[in-house]
């Protein structure tokens, strides 16, 4: 099974990634643990350079073309055969990520990301997307503004959620909407219970 995690920042993804982790350890699942973009020595390079706040420069075609570059290498080197392994891969974000933040916020449109994608891709889409529901208007103060990302302004990171949102309708159930409660450990019951539910955990 691969499963992915999608949201806008500051949404508590990483906190909710590492509960998921400590549960499936203590339930003696094991599972391969990644991130995008990087999670391969080239990928994590060219994170390096998509995220530099001094590449101002960069037009957001090069930038999409590169979250595609660095998702080729990891579908190749690790993704496909760790699958094909029987493994349980669990990747916080993916190209669901490229269709939001380039497709509908840089304004690239769903097309031409969802094209350039299926090159990088191959066939390895996620079988269960759980998706943290929460308007970056809710957690645009506590986000840090040290990548070329986090920098953009509150109306593009709007934008994002749009788009996360449009394409969860559209999705036929591949991706779960999971509205983060006040306390984490609610939040993480409902993932969860989200997973088992489509098989993807025990
Ligand atoms: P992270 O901070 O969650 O590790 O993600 C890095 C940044 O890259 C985050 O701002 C979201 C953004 N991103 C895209 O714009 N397109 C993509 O395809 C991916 C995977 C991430």
């Amino acid at each position: 099974m691969f499963v992915t995690f999608e949201g806008c920042e500051g949404v508590g993804k990483s906190t909710q990634l590492a509960m998921l982790k400590e549960y499936l350890k203590n339930s003696g699942q094991e599972a391969v643990y990644l991130r995008e973009p990087g999670s391969t020595e080239i990928s994590e390079k060219i994170r390096g350079i998509i995220l530099d706040p001094a590449n101002t420069d960069m037009t957001a075609e090069t930038e999409a073309l590169l979250y595609a570059a660095a998702r080729a290498q990891l579908v190749r080197q690790v993704i496909r055969p760790a699958l094909d392994a029987g493994k349980t891969v669990i990747c916080d974000r993916y190209i669901d990520s490229s269709v939001a933040y380039q497709g509908y916020a840089r304004g690239l449109g769903e097309d031409f990301v969802k094209k350039i994608n299926s090159y990088a891709m191959e066939n390895a889409m996620p079988d269960v997307t759980i998706f943290i529901d929460l308007r970056p208007s809710a957690s645009f103060r506590s986000v840090s503004r040290n990548d070329r990302l986090e920098r953009e302004a509150l109306s593009f990171h709007d934008k994002v959620y749009e788009g996360f949102v449009a394409q969860t309708a559209t999705s036929n159930g591949r991706i779960v909407s999971i509205k983060p409660e006040k306390e984490k450990i609610f939040t993480h019951n409902k993932i969860i219970a989200a997973l088992r539910e489509k098989g993807a955990i025990r």
